[in-house]
This record gives structure tokens, sequence and C-alpha cells, in this order.
């Protein structure tokens, strides 16, 4: 269930409003901006931060749109082989080759991901896990729709409701968040709007602007964020707890340190820009 009490659906009226500057504003919006070098006391013992279903079985699975069919290996700042992704599944012999690691991690820190939206690459839903005998694999989609429905995750039509973003009754209804292209291709494969899976109904959101994801999927996430932020105890910069770390470098460390210290640490890896990850770089995802 999402937090009751948490403003979501103001929230979301409010990205509606003010286009433009959502991602940072709405981590602000939410409180859980991050990147101070200073201790949070907002820990808050009533919000339970256990991992919701809808966040596990679909709305956080959004990465799975992001995936790489083809990765580009690097070495010495240029591209020396690709690779379909099938390759690598189960197949951890070809970090052994050599440079395999620092290649593989140039390829993961060069290469753009793909963008957001309801396309994903053959290599995970038609080759994943493949097995080179048999030439095929498994669809990480319908894994998606099955666990989701294992675990009796409600449909996407309810969560628009629930995040304010109003209930459809008609696949048209659709069309304020969905291009039409897709709410036709639902239709192809959908009888009813109640039947339309929340992950394939996230995915189809136009993402909001300065944001990755689309509004449903982001009002899920930030609810997941928030509680984890706000309700775990042990989040790593809550201050006045015993665990609590030092204040400056201890906590900053934790803070963004650790990924930036395994690229830059190692000269193998030619100086990864981290300028486009950065807030305000102009840099889209899409
Ligand atoms: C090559 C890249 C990836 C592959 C091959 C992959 C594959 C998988 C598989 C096989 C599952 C279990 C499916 C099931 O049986 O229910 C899974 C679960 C999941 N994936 Fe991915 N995934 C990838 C990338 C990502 C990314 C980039 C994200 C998020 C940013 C992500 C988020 C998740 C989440 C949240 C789960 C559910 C975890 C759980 O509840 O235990 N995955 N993925």
């Amino acid at each position: 269930m999402l937090l009751k009490k948490e403003p979501y659906v103001n929230v979301l009226r409010d990205l509606d409003e003010r286009r433009g500057y959502v991602g940072s504003r709405y981590m602000g919006n939410f409180g859980i901006r991050v990147g101070e070098a200073r201790y949070r006391y907002d820990y808050d013992p009533s919000i339970n931060p256990s991992v919701t279903n809808a966040f596990a079985a679909a709305a956080f699975r959004f990465g799975h749109t992001l995936i790489q069919g083809l990765v580009q290996l690097f070495g010495g700042g240029v591209q020396t082989e690709r690779r379909e992704l099938r390759d690598f599944f189960n197949n951890p012999g070809l970090l052994y080759g050599q440079n395999g690691l620092d290649r593989f991690i140039n390829a993961l820190v060069t290469q753009s991901v793909q963008g957001f939206d309801n396309l994903i690459t053959k290599e995970v839903t038609e080759h994943l896990f493949e097995d080179r005998r048999h030439g095929f694999g498994m669809d990480l989609v319908s894994l998606n729709l099955q666990r989701s429905r294992d675990h009796g995750v409600r449909g996407y039509n309810e969560y628009r409701e629930l995040c304010g973003l109003g209930r459809a009754r008609t696949f048209n209804d659709f069309a304020t968040h969905i291009n039409p292209q897709v709410i036709g291709a639902m239709q192809k494969v959908y009888e009813n709007v109640d039947d339309v899976d929340l992950f394939i109904g996230g995915i189809s959101e136009r993402p909001v602007d300065g944001a990755l994801l689309g509004p449903t999927f982001l009002c899920i996430v930030g609810d997941m964020f928030l509680r984890l932020q706000k309700g775990d105890r042990f989040f790593y910069d809550l201050g006045n707890q015993p665990h609590s770390f030092t204040p400056g470098p201890d906590l900053l460390s934790e803070r963004g340190g650790g990924i930036r210290k395994v690229g830059c640490g190692s000269p193998a890896i030619p100086r990864p820009q981290f300028g486009p990850w950065k807030e305000g770089s102009g840099v889209t995802f899409g």
C-alpha cells in the first residue's frame, strides 16, 4: 500500500504544472534529496520500510527497458570487440580473458543505456539465459508479468488511481500519459483497461519531464525510496543513532565515493567521464 499520509497526489499534480525541473525538485518534494555532507534526523518509526510488491515485482524492473543488447568492450580507450549480451549469460569465462574485467568495466562506464520506453532488447526477451545448444532462451518481460501476477500485484489502472492520475474507463483515457500507437498495441492483447499489467502500463507511460520514469512508476519508486530513507533506522546518513557514521569523510565516502573509487582507482580504466551523472549536466537518458 502506498503511504497514505504522504502527499503523492499533490506532488504529481505539481509535477504536471511545473514541467522542466522535476528530477531534483521531485526529490525535494519528497524530502529525499541526497548529497549533503550532514546527518538527517527525520527517522520515523511509524513508516514501514519493507519493500513493496509493486516496487520489486514491477516498478523497479523499469531497468529492464534500459538494457543494451550489444556490449561494446573497451580496452586502452578504444572499442576492441562487440558481443551480444546473450554471450555473457552463465559465461563468466569471458571475464578471464586478457584484460577481461577491465574491458567489461570500461564497457559499463562508457556505453550509454537504452531509453526508458516499451521496447526491450531481444537479448532478454528471446535469449535470456540461452543455452547455445538450443538457440533460444527465456523472456524477461513474461517473467516480470508472471511474477507480478504470482504476487497478486494489482493492475496498472489501480495504480493510476492510487497515484492520482485518475482511473481509466476506456483505453482512450490512457492517452493523457501513453502514446496512441502504444495504446493501440495494448488493445490488441488486453480486453479491458483493468487487465493491463502494472509493468506494461508503467513502461508505456511517457517520462515525466526531467525524470526517467513516467508518473505511475515515479510514484511507486518515490514511495519506496521515501520509506527506505525515513523508515529504516539503519539508513547510512541518519544522525543520533548508536551506529551513525562519523560526520565528515566517513559519511561522505558512503555517498557515491564507492563507485568513483572503483573507477578512478584502477590504472587500467582510463578516466571515466562522471560529468554526465551530475544533476544539471543537461544529459538526458533517452
Ligand atoms: C542485463 C541486465 C539484467 C538482466 C539479465 C536481468 C534479469 C532479471 C531476472 C532474470 C530477474 C528475475 C525475474 C523473475 O523471475 O521474476 C530480475 C529481477 C529484477 N530485476 Fe533485473 N535484470 C537486469 C537488469 C536490471 C536493472 C538495470 C534493474 C533496475 C534498474 C533491474 C531490476 C530488477 C528488479 C527490481 C528485480 C526483482 C528483484 C526481486 O524482487 O528479487 N534489473 N532481473
